[in-house]
């Protein structure tokens, strides 16, 4: 029996929230180790429908939830959710959420920061969801980050107060934004602390503890491989690293305990916000994918960009995720196109290449090369077995199989729970 991390392998949205609740079912304890409340999913349970940004999903399943030191809270957001939450039924009390004392703070000052150096970034703007995430992540490495165990610590508070504000402070002045007085964030903070102190734990001692009675773990990452700080289409991706083994060190478990990789890729390409995507369609085929597969982002409500599955990249995230299965998502999208592309390798500057590069410029310049197959014309939608599949559908999956060189270990046929096939179970491996 094996725990089971979840990550994105594309630049995120691939479907991650029905798949992590479908595991979450089959877990005790849910764990987010990095990220803030820029993710969000919607889960669909019975009648009702949840939408979660911060929350672990195993907590709509009745398990722990548990926010490690790797994520940035915002504590108003986190409130606002749980009151959704609970509104909708849900009981989350310190005994069903767990969140890591040494985890940051997000700050109204790392809001505006954001949204203020977006708006001064003209047209290399990363296209950030503008919730302060960048901005928490700069302070905790710059150590200066207001940690949830300050709370409880009015002296030291103060002091990292002021460091913190004489750095904001001469940064939105700069870019001639609103500053904020020392008052204003102790209101802030005085509100939120005796509602989230209770919640504060030592994470990495309970999970250690949950290790050695033998209960199931899933780590639930957000964002995705493209998207992170150091292997993605750098300036263009999110503040933290979304690797696999980013659950260990934003948890504080060991490394073995991140256990069956499980990367969730869709059956196509997505992006929201700026930045580089080779396979891209600005054509009415790329409409009809967004169209077809309600491509809207979830937390801004944005337009995502389409285009046809990227083979090279994912086998990039397989590599440096250390991905031990896929989750291939949204299939049916697919259904009833006439033919489908995937990308083997790029041409750059008039050579071949079979790796994504570094640079900027030249992740923008980069052309796709594609292998093109006839499509399907049965649905596949709702399909519960390999044997519902169309023939030419299993094509597909096969090859891109060979091209990620990893195997497809879970196939995701409809936005409902039970329409996903199985090969193989991430938590027996
Ligand atoms: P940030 O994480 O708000 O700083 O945004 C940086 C980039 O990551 C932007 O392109 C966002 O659109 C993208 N991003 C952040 N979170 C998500 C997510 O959960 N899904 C997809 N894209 C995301």
């Amino acid at each position: 029996m094996s725990n089971v991390t979840v990550i994105g392998t594309q630049w995120g949205d691939e479907g991650k929230g029905k798949i992590v609740d479908w595991l979450a079912s089959r877990a005790d304890i849910v764990v987010r180790f990095q990220g803030g409340h820029n993710a969000g999913h919607t889960l669909v349970v019975g009648d009702q429908v949840y939408k979660l940004s911060l929350l672990p999903s195993g907590l709509v399943r009745g398990k722990i939830g548990v926010i490690g030191n790797g994520v940035v809270v915002d504590p108003k957001a986190l409130m606002t959710e749980i009151d959704r939450v609970t509104g909708q039924g849900l009981v989350v009390t310190p005994e069903t959420l767990w969140i890591a004392e040494n985890a940051p703070l997000i700050l109204p000052v790392h809001g505006a920061l954001d949204r203020a150096r977006e708006a001064a970034r003209g047209e290399h703007k990363i296209g950030t969801t503008g919730r302060g995430i960048g901005p928490a992540y700069e302070d905790k490495v710059a150590r200066r980050a207001i940690r949830i165990c300050d709370l409880a610590e009015p002296e030291t508070l103060d002091w990292k107060l002021d460091e913190l504000l004489l750095h904001h402070n001469t940064l939105l002045a700069g870019l001639g934004a609103e500053t904020f007085t020392k008052e204003q964030l102790k209101d802030f903070l005085t509100e939120i602390t005796p509602r989230l102190l209770p919640f504060s734990c030592q994470v990495w001692d309970r999970l250690d503890e949950a290790r050695r009675a033998g209960r199931r773990i899933l780590f639930e990452g957000a964002q995705a491989v493209m998207l992170d700080v150091d292997h993605g289409t750098y300036p263009y991706v999110t503040s933290s690293n979304t690797v696999a083994a980013v659950a260990a060190s934003g948890s504080g478990v060991s490394p073995s305990s991140v256990g069956f990789v499980l990367g969730i890729a869709k059956a196509y390409t997505t992006r929201v916000g700026e930045g580089p995507f080779p396979t891209e369609l600005h054509d009415q085929t790329g409409r009809t994918l967004g169209e077809r597969g309600h491509e809207f982002g979830t937390v801004t409500g944005r337009p995502r960009r389409c285009g046809w599955f990227d083979a090279v990249l994912i086998r990039r995230a397989v590599r440096v995720g250390g991905v031990s299965g896929i989750a291939l998502t949204k299939l049916d999208v697919l259904d009833g196109l006439d033919e489908i592309s995937i990308c083997v390798g790029y041409e750059l500057d008039g050579q071949m290449i079979e790796t994504f590069p570094s640079a900027p410029g030249a992740q923008a310049r980069v052309k796709p090369v594609y292998e093109t197959m006839p499509g399907w014309k049965e649905t596949t939608a709702g399909a519960r077995s390999w044997a519902e599949l169309p023939a030419q559908a299993i094509k597909y999956v096969r090859r891109i199989e060979e091209l990620i060189e990893a195997p497809v270990t879970l196939l995701s046929t409809s936005p409902e729970r039970d329409d996903t096939i199985l090969m193989r179970d991430p938590f027996e491996d």
